[in-house]
């Protein structure tokens, strides 16, 4: 069962089995979908809801769906206002102009890691790297960084699909414990770049305007949470599953080394061959037909990203990892559709540079064990620690 935290390690033969079933109802209200060429298809389809309160399955169902303004669960015109607006203060020369601190950073932990003579990828490099990224983006000051993720861990362990049995309550008190502290935390910065601008994320999503419109309190407040958030465990993930597979791979890893100008590809199919985002939700907006699968609605819709990226449809030997594929398809790991990721060039970058450095700078790293342990969580799915011990760096 894909829901049973043993098969976190390794879930690709469950999702393989329910690819090859798809598109299928699981249950009333729920179909699940795990092809890539189905995936994608829904992804853009705007019959489909992001909007999830809507479903059948929602706890919060017939509530009127909550305007926090976390576009990510928003549908148009309200998602593509805020998106438009946001987009415009993250631009791709701000995420290309951070590259040397990034460097800084990973040199940084790299040492660190030298000078204890060990490493845990997980707490030393892949968790706390993203979160200081986005900090100093949006312009937390450095010493609030160690709360983020803490507040952004517990965050992760909820964004779970609404399946019994996921998430436990106190997972779901930290949850909204950490909600309120975020809130409470970027209200006051809100107000201190509102008194006095700096050239930061946040002061920009401030003053961003078009046609005379402005992103509104709570809307910047849920935007910078969602940069948060969704910037952070994903990449982490990222990062160590990166790490894990080339070290898995050790001819992959040598050919990153001989040729570091290979640290793009690597990115590329890491994310398609063990997928950080394992799943996304889409809510059917009126009836509708998926292959032999009926459609109703209001039904959830699960899309198995992680499924769909090791489609034998879409991808030639789709479990092997190999970083010279030259992929006919794109992976669907950042979605497709008005949703794609807004954060993928910054995760990309992170990535490369962290795969690049890593393969550069570690002398024989090898994995401390066979066996990984890995966090409960089904969709954010990542190891919980990862010990690598290495001759020098
Ligand atoms: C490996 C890292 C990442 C992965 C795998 C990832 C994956 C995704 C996926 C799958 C979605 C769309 C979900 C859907 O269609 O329902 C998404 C949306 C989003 N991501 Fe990422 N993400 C990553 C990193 C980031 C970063 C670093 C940021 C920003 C700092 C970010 C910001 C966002 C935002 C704002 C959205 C919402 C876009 C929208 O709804 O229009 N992500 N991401």
């Amino acid at each position: 069962m894909l829901i049973d935290p043993a098969s976190r390690p390794d879930p690709y033969p469950i999702l393989g089995a329910l690819r090859e079933a798809s598109p299928r109802a699981a249950s009333d209200g729920l179909v699940v979908v795990g092809r890539y060429g189905d995936c994608a298809k829904v992804l853009r389809d705007p019959g489909m809801s992001s909007e999830h309160d809507r479903s059948r399955l929602a706890p919060r169902r017939g509530a009127r769906p909550m305007r926090t303004g976390n576009f990510l669960h928003l549908d148009p015109p309200d998602h593509t206002r805020i998106r438009r607006l946001v987009t415009k203060a993250f631009t791709p020369r701000a995420v290309a102009a951070l590259e040397p601190r990034i460097r800084a950073m990973v040199d940084e932990l790299l040492t660190a890691a030298r000078d204890r003579g060990s490493l845990d990828v997980v707490t030393g490099l892949a968790h706390p790297l993203p979160v200081r990224v986005i900090c100093e983006l949006l312009g937390v000051p450095a010493e609030d960084h160690g709360r983020f993720q803490e507040w952004s861990a517990s965050l992760a362990e909820t964004l779970e699909p609404p399946l019994p049995g996921l998430v436990g309550p106190r997972a779901k008190v930290a949850a909204a414990q950490a909600r309120a502290e975020f809130i409470a935390y970027f209200r006051e910065l809100i107000a201190a770049r509102r008194a006095v601008a700096r050239d930061d994320l946040v002061s920009h999503l401030i003053q961003v305007k078009e046609d005379g419109d402005q992103l509104t309190e709570s809307e910047l407040l849920a935007t910078c949470i969602l940069l948060i958030n969704a910037g952070h465990e994903t990449t982490a993930n990222l990062i160590n599953n990166g790490v894990l597979a080339l070290l898995r791979h050790p001819d992959q890893l040598r050919l990153l080394r001989q040729d570091p100008a290979l640290a793009p590809a690597v990115v590329e199919e890491v994310l398609r061959y063990d997928t950080p985002v394992q799943l996304t939700l889409r809510v059917a907006s009126g009836p509708t037909r998926l292959g032999d699968a009926h459609i109703e609605t209001d039904d959830l819709v699960v899309l198995l990203l992680g499924a769909a990226n090791r489609d034998p449809e879409a991808y030639e030997d789709p479990d092997r990892f190999d970083i010279r594929r030259t992929a006919a398809r794109p992976h669907l790991s950042f979605s497709a559709g008005p949703h794609f990721c807004l954060g993928a060039g910054l995760a990309r970058l992170e990535a490369r540079i962290v795969f690049e450095v890593f393969a550069r700078r570690f002398v024989e790293p090898r994995l401390c064990a066979t066996e990984i342990a890995y966090k409960p969580n089904l969709n954010l799915r990542g190891p919980a620690r990862l010990d690598i011990e290495f001759d020098a760096v």
